[in-house]
């Protein structure tokens, strides 16, 4: 790519944001989150029990059309107690993408699984199910109904697909393969709120799904995660082991497991109950500065990564492919020095030391947009809601 369509491509950047130092997504605090947060301290219930939390949770039950919503310290902890719930043990395998977010792998380890990384869709980003079907076959044994990875001698306990950047990877194709297999899965949706396949939130296709509402996401609670589920037994669990699996009582302290303190406390879930009341209004916002980034790069060749047809993204961020490693590297500089935030894609999780020794197949396009791919700024611009 030429340095003159970075230039267009960080003057478009401009165009949506006005001068001045553009970051990749701010946060927007301007509806009742200050209320709502002095309506917490003046209830003294500042902490993990609370009525903003269930207000918080119903909020996102009723939008997400999930049965339970259990709010979580942040996206991380959720993903584990998820894993944990769909019955990964210490020493099972989990089958994840190595292009994702380094919490999607360590939440894995907290469980002590092991990861298998498998290759992406190109256009999706997401778990490609192409991958997933091949390794299935050539790997897999049945033993008992439950699926065994024959090289290693593990089972197999669950698959990680993520929606990469609000962009819903092919869910139902990799749900029908893990269920031919016995394979539970758990959505990472900590990206993806607001984002559907057909009419269905993603997050609610899998055994249970986990959203993250860290200061980088679309709402956010300042840290702050939602694990989502249809299965009462497993909210109900879920709920117990995220508030140190206390027995109830009146004032006895019983707890019959090894719980967590990963609760989210009352005033992050005040602020959540606030950002949930302009979330339609922000995927608005969203869809329009996705809409002003995609018309110019279709005319410039500019290649953006679009949602599949038959889905809807949340347009949390918006990326662009370039030419090769070289032109995104040169990309980056130009428009960070030029006070444009843009960052590349993450690496992928099999070349991090810590997960060097995991088997995987290849990632043929995880590499391939690994060396491409890049983030440019998303947030919703100022003064686009109207008050
Ligand atoms: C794909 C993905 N998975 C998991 C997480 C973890 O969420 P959190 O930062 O809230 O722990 C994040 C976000 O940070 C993410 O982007």
């Amino acid at each position: 790519m030429s340095e003159q369509k970075f230039k267009h491509i960080t003057e478009r950047s401009r165009a949506i944001y006005g001068q001045g130092f553009i970051p990749l997504h701010r946060p927007v605090f301007e509806g009742n989150e200050r209320q709502y947060l002095v309506d917490c301290i003046d209830s003294n219930f500042v902490s993990s029990v609370g009525e903003k939390v269930t207000e918080f949770e119903r909020h996102i039950a009723d939008f997400t059309g999930a049965k339970h919503a259990i709010a979580t310290v942040n996206g991380t902890a959720a993903l584990q107690v998820a894993l944990q719930l769909a019955g990964v043990n210490r020493g099972d395998e989990v089958l994840v993408q190595s292009l994702t977010f380094i919490a999607t792998c360590n939440s894995i380890s907290y469980t002590g699984g092991i990861p298998v990384f498998l290759d992406v869709d190109q256009d999706t980003l997401g778990l490609s199910p192409t991958a997933l079907e091949k390794f299935l076959k050539a790997h897999v044994e049945m033993r008992h109904g439950q699926a065994f990875n024959k090289g290693t001698n593990r089972r197999i306990a669950a698959c990680v697909p993520v929606h990469i950047f609000g962009n819903p990877c092919r869910i139902a194709k990799t749900i029908a393969l893990c269920d031919a297999y016995g394979i539970s899965v758990v959505e990472d949706a900590a990206e993806s709120l607001g984002s559907y396949v057909g009419k269905q939130h993603t997050g609610t296709f899998g055994k249970l799904g986990a959203f993250s509402f860290n200061g980088n996401k679309l709402i956010t609670t300042g840290g702050g995660g939602m694990i989502i589920t249809d299965d009462d037994e497993l909210a109900h669990r879920a709920k117990h082991v995220t508030t140190t699996a206390k027995v109830p009582h009146p004032y006895e302290y019983v707890h019959d497991e090894i719980g967590y303190n990963y609760r989210l406390p009352n005033l992050n879930a005040a602020l959540g109950c606030a950002q949930m009341e302009r979330l339609p209004q922000m995927l608005e916002i969203k869809a329009d500065v996705a809409r002003r980034y995609t018309q110019c790069f279709d005319d410039m060749g500019v290649s953006y990564v679009h949602a599949l047809s038959g889905t809807t993204s949340n347009n949390w961020l918006n990326a662009i492919i370039f030419d090769g490693l070289e032109d995104r590297n040169a990309f980056l500089k130009y428009s960070n020095d030029a006070g444009v935030m843009t960052r590349p894609i993450w690496r992928l999780l099999n070349t991090l030391s810590m997960y060097a020794d995991c088997q995987h197949d290849g990632l043929e396009n995880s590499r391939w947009l690994e060396d491409r791919v890049v983030n440019i700024p998303s947030s919703v611009p100022d003064g686009a809601f109207d008050h």
